[in-house]
């Protein structure tokens, strides 16, 4: 059985859908711009290649069948990256995000949806099969949002702690692209997929405290605080496109799908079960 293409295989997502296929029991290749320090289970093939090379994917893809395809750089190398991994494989599964969503959340200006959107079209038209996978924040994102402040005291400063997401479990994203990248019948298909409930930032911080055993206060910052606490470790438009985001988003539930379970037959993670198995990163 010819390999499974896996790009952004040392990411958080990427190490999860590396996972979800070697318990399918398929045959990985992971790429890694340093495979020395990659870190993967030794059964996993690791191939050098930088998306900003499109040569290098090229030569990474040849052999493959299917190709996972995570994009984490400039997007000037997409349109040959992609017209090249579609001489190889025969199915591209892209992460992209919800941008089309009709929901506040997913509505503002944003940098990263106008990429998200050129790529979409780039895997669409490559003329080889497609799947289109749509996560909504990731739970991950609290690590490095939170984690510093809880390993250094009992408060988490934030704004919008009132504002609903649906933090999605990374192991639900690396199963669901495991499933369009194997299976059939998922060609064509644009899945949005999110957590399995609408949770307010303070209360994914009530969460992550429960599962430590500690009381975690949240401090409710505005949004200029916030800007001002982030100034020297987030770039500026980061920082803006989140607040433009949460602001869309005061007293609207989160948007939630049921696409995890539709795909895999097994209902999305709660975000109770995400901070269980990451407790580690908050201590
Ligand atoms: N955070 C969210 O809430 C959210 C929501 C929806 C979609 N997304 C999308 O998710 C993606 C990020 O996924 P992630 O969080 O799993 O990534 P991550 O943990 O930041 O890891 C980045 C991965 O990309 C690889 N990489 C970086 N630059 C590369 C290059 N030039 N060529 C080849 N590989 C490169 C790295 O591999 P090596 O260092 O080993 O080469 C690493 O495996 C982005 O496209 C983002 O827009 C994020």
């Amino acid at each position: 059985m010819s390999s499974i293409l896996v790009t952004g295989a040392t990411g958080r997502v990427g190490r999860e859908v590396v996972a979800a296929l070697r318990r399918a029991g398929q045959p990985v290749r992971a790429l890694s711009r340093r495979t020395e320090t990659s870190a993967l289970p030794g059964d996993v093939e690791v191939v050098a290649g930088d998306l900003e090379t499109p040569e290098s994917i090229e030569a990474a893809a040849l052999g493959a069948r299917a190709a996972f395809l995570l994009w984490t750089a400039p997007p000037v190398t997409a349109p040959d990256v992609i017209a090249r991994l579609a001489r190889c494989v025969e199915r591209i599964v892209f992460l992209s995000a919800p941008h089309e969503t009709p929901h506040p959340f997913f509505q503002q200006p944003n940098p990263l949806a106008t990429m998200h959107a050129k790529l979409d079209r780039l895997v669409r038209d490559s003329g080889v099969a497609w799947t289109i996978v749509r996560p909504g924040m990731f739970a991950a994102n609290t690590i490095d949002w939170w984690a510093p402040q809880i390993r250094a005291g009992d408060e988490v400063r934030w704004p919008y702690g009132d504002v609903e997401t649906a933090p999605i479990d990374e192991r639900d994203i690396g199963a669901v692209a495991s499933r369009a990248l194997v299976d059939d019948g998922h060609a064509g298909r644009d899945y949005v997929i999110t957590g399995p409930a609408s949770i307010s930032h303070a209360e994914q911080v009530r969460t992550i405290g429960e599962v430590l055993g500690r009381r975690l206060r949240f401090h409710e910052l505005t949004p200029d605080e916030f800007r001002r606490e982030t100034a020297e470790q987030w770039p500026r438009a980061a920082v803006d496109m989140l607040l433009a985001a949460w602001g869309a988003a005061v007293g609207i539930p989160a948007y939630v799908t049921s696409t995890v379970a539709d795909v895999t037959g097994t209902p999305a993670r709660p975000f109770g079960e995400w901070a269980r198995a990451h407790a580690d990163a908050f201590r």
